[in-house]
């Protein structure tokens, strides 16, 4: 085996996970996901496309109606946008994976923006390139970028510049501001920006969708923008997203579709059409209950003496510490096994987020994070 997949480190969120398997006591907000089903519209187009026998492969770069309709939906938040630069993947992760075999090779420099979601570097470690990463620094429970620190990281060395925003676990989203500077510093040392924006609709301030970097860049820039059907449609377990690429590359990528999972399943991709129908009704509902769900959670936290915490601007997470606890594992550990509750250990994130917590607040009863703030304000001994 690869060295490179030897090394690769196992999921801390997992490790947690693990250690309260079976038990039905436990209160879960350790994962990236909500409790509550994809809508019925989505599961019954799907269903449909089963029962009439849609069980072929289709086009490495998904049905045209689905691009078509990807392309619409993109061009009514971030201006007009070809269908020639679209490509429907097997999962977010999954367009993310394709970006790095795309454009990292082995000893390339790749720049992280952390903490960071712990996939994506571990996707340009299998690629085998070296990834340098550059922390968002904490201030009163919100992490900010040092546009100094990263435009001196970024040089003509630098292959990829890897960017989730609105992010996971921080919640950082960047400013229009911030992503001019990158998008121009990033032109002049000729760097690839992988944009992760599978939260951009996950995203409580102003406009239907988070600062992209779609809005800013022309159709040649070295920009790729990987997206996702499993936030913002609740569709996590369809493994649905799609790439946003420079116009020229698609023949490029449909050829490493074929070699990857060679297509998404077609009645997967039939309740995708059928979510981006209901998604001018649906996600901002979504949104909505998310945006209660947040308020009424960091509340909780902040209300319990010493904890830091910040609203998050965008993302499905309240991401916290409790001073005296720098051991987030040991501490996520004993937050399910004595107390039942759940919790993401934020050195799962890297390094850069030791001491933190991760809480996933989409939850279908927002009743449910009210109990969980009880749980922790029990281990608190509050
Ligand atoms: C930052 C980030 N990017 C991408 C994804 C991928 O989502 P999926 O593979 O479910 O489409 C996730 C999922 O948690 C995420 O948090």
């Amino acid at each position: 085996m690869r060295d490179a997949i030897a090394r690769l480190p196992a999921s801390k969120i997992r490790e947690v996970a693990n250690a309260a398997m079976g038990r039905e006591d436990v209160l879960a907000f350790w994962f990236g996901e909500s409790d509550e089903v994809t809508p019925e519209a989505v599961r019954r187009a799907a269903a449909d496309s089963l029962l009439r026998g849609e069980t072929f492969y289709s086009h490495n770069l998904g049905l045209p109606e689905l691009r078509a309709g990807l392309a619409a939906y993109l061009s009514a938040l971030h201006g007009p946008l070809d269908v020639q630069r679209i490509a429907v993947t097997s999962s977010g992760v999954n367009a993310l994976m394709l970006s790095m075999q795309m454009l990292a090779g082995a000893g390339d420099e790749v720049v992280a923006v952390v903490p960071l979601w712990p996939n994506l570097t571990a996707q340009a470690d299998i690629m085998g390139a070296r990834v340098r990463r550059i922390a968002l620094r904490p201030q009163q429970g919100r992490w900010l970028l040092d546009l100094d620190a990263l435009r001196e990281a970024v040089t003509a060395r630098t292959r990829v510049l890897l960017l989730n925003a609105p992010n996971n676990p921080t919640g950082w989203t960047l400013s229009r501001h911030e992503q001019q500077d990158i998008l121009a510093h990033c032109r002049r040392t000729g760097t690839w920006i992988v944009a992760d924006e599978v939260y951009e609709r996950i995203h409580f301030g102003p406009g239907a969708a988070a600062p992209s970097f779609l809005d800013i860049a022309s159709d040649e820039d070295r920009l790729v923008v990987a997206h996702s059907f499993s936030k913002s449609f609740l569709m996590t377990g369809w493994r649905l997203g799609w790439l946003v690429l420079p116009r020229g590359h698609l023949d490029a990528v449909g050829k490493l579709i074929e070699f990857n999972t060679s297509c998404a399943p077609v009645f997967v991709q039939r309740g995708a059409l059928a979510a981006l129908d209901i998604a001018p009704d649906f996600v901002p509902s979504l949104v909505q209950h998310l945006r209660d769900c947040r308020d009424r959670l960091v509340a909780g936290l902040a209300a319990l003496p010493g904890v830091e915490v910040a609203s998050p601007a965008g993302g499905m997470y309240a991401f916290f510490r409790v001073p005296g606890q720098d051991d987030s594992l040991a501490f996520a550990r004993q937050l399910v096994e004595r107390h039942g509750l759940g919790l993401a250990p934020g050195v799962a994130f890297g390094t850069e987020a030791e001491g933190w917590l991760r809480w996933c607040f989409a939850s279908r009863d927002p009743r449910r994070l009210d109990a969980g703030v009880q749980r922790l304000a029990a281990a608190l001994a509050l």
